[in-house]
Order: structure tokens, then sequence, then C-alpha cells
């Protein structure tokens, strides 16, 4: 296979309104454009208000759902035309960091059974060092939480152990929605910090979906703008926070609060 990492063309979802249904269609996303390269790693913020798209965007990106219209490139081909070995590589070079980590884990499962699955399913070499490792660079130690069932976590280590065990595989791209949404102020900056450490250091490019422009500003190269689905605006994050041209990305830049510091603090280093 040959061409982008990924890359998403014409990309549109609809919901509802079929024949059975009297409700209305719904149309959450409309052509919808990304890509990244394989040897460039970038993070790209996909910000909107609560409702624009942003996580029907993740999950057509990352195969979860099908879109209505365009398609979602790997490598060249089509999500839909992927075969057995292929979809399996995508499945580990593109990993999901989802919005609801509450969701992402099954109840009945200790921690270290989601970890074992992913270790076997993909093959990865000893799979002790380098979950150890996971943890390590998310700020946790392993032994303290493999142990434990999701609900003894609070949401902010359930989000932390989530980015570890997509850095397990050692993805290529990281489709992380919200990441951030459910810890403090403190820890926000050290998880920001992890992601500017994964993208130059470890060469992993990120779909960073968040609807606070000013974390958006701190850690994007690019930004694209969705209101009602629509891609408003797009270019690099610094230029379009800077100087907006579409009036809706203006509201989002004018919304963030406290302007005297909005776009002065940067992200703290990780304990
Ligand atoms: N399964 C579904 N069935 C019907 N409508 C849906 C479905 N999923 C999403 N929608 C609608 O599609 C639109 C986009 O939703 P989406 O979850 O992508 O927004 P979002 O930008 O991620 O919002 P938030 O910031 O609140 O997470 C919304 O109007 C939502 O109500
Ligand atoms: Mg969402």
């Amino acid at each position: 296979m040959s061409g982008p990492l990924l890359e998403a063309a014409g990309l549109g979802k609809t919901f509802g309104g079929g024949a059975l249904t009297r409700r209305s269609p719904v149309v959450a996303l409309r052509d919808f454009e990304l890509g990244f390269a394989d040897d460039e790693a970038r993070i790209v913020a996909l910000a909107g208000q609560s409702g624009s798209g942003k996580t029907t965007a993740a999950q057509l990106v990352l195969g979860f759902a099908h879109p209505t219209t365009g398609e979602v490139r790997y490598r060249g081909r089509s999500l839909r035309a992927l075969g057995r070995n292929e979809r399996r590589e995508f499945r580990r070079e593109v990993q999901a960091v989802l919005q609801d980590p509450y969701g992402a884990f099954n109840p009945f499962y200790r921690v270290r059974h989601v970890f074992d699955v992913a270790a076997r399913n993909f093959g990865v070499a000893d799979a002790t060092r380098a979950v150890a490792d996971a943890f390590a660079f998310v700020g946790l130690d392993a032994s303290r939480f493999l142990d434990r069932f999701p609900h003894e976590l609070s949401g902010g280590e359930r989000q932390r152990l989530m980015i570890a065990r997509a850095l397990l595989l050692r993805p290529k791209l990281i489709v992380a929605d919200e990441p951030v949404s459910m810890i403090d102020a403190s820890l926000r900056a050290s998880i920001l910090d992890i992601i500017i450490r994964l993208n130059k250091d470890e060469g992993i490019s990120f779909l960073y979906i968040t609807h606070d422009l000013s974390t958006a500003y701190h850690i994007a190269d690019d930004l694209v703008v969705l209101f009602e689905g629509e891609t408003v605006e797009r270019g690099p994050a610094r230029t379009v926070i800077d100087s907006p041209q579409h009036p809706y990305t203006r509201t989002l830049v004018e919304s963030v609060p406290d302007p005297d510091v909005r776009w002065t603090r940067a992200p703290a280093a990780v304990e």
C-alpha cells in the first residue's frame, strides 16, 4: 500500500431520515477533508461548539462508523476495501482516545486485561516492559493500577490510561476526542505536554479534538473549525486564532475567557 497515512475526502454523515422513521434527518458532517502524511508528524486540532460534528468526524476517520458520503483512505486504500491484514495494521497504526473514558473500559475486567489483550492481539514484544513504559510516559506507575477495576480510577486516570493503551501499540496517529475534558487544569497541562512530546520525540500525529481554542493554540500545527457540520475555516492554528476570517471563528476566539492570559501560558512540564 502507498499514499498518505490517512486521508478523508468529501466525508459526510447524515443521521436518521430513512423511509421507516418520521424524524427529520440530521446532517452531522458535510464535505469534511483531512490528511496526515506518513513522514511528517503533525497535530491537527478540530474545534467547534458542542454538536458541531467533531465526534462524528472522529468516528468516521477511525472507521467506527460508515460515512454517508465520501471516504476515508488509509495508505491510499479506502477503509471499505481493506483486507484482514491491512485492517489490522490500520487498527494498530491509528489509535483512539475516546471522549468518554467510562465507556471505553469494560467494567468487569481489571486494567491489566485491557493491556494484555491489546499486547496479545497486536503481538507487542516484551509486553511487561512495554506496558510499564507506556504507563511511565503518562506519569502513572503500572504496578499501582494494573490490578484495579475501571471504577476504581478517577476520570483523569482513566483518560491517561487510554493514552497509555494507545501508546503501547506504537501508533502513527492518535485520534484524541477531548482527551483532557475530565481533568483539572494542572493535570491538563501535563497531558498536553505528553501530546507534544509524543509528537516531537516519537513522531506520532494527532487529530486533537477540543472546543477549547486556547489548548489548540498551544499544541496544534493546524486548526480546522467546524460549525454545524461545515468546515468554516482551516489553516495554521496560530494564524487562524490570531486573525480569524470567519464570523463563527471570531465568536469562538472571543469566547475564550481571560483575554490577557489566554494565549500566554505555556503547558507545564510533567513532574
Ligand atoms: N447517533 C446519532 N443519531 C442522531 N444524531 C446524532 C447521532 N450522533 C450525533 N448526532 C448529532 O450529530 C450532531 C453532531 O454530533 P457530534 O457528537 O459529532 O458533536 P460534537 O461536536 O462532538 O459535540 P460535543 O462537543 O458535545 O462532543 C449533533 O447534532 C448530534 O445531535
Ligand atoms: Mg463530541
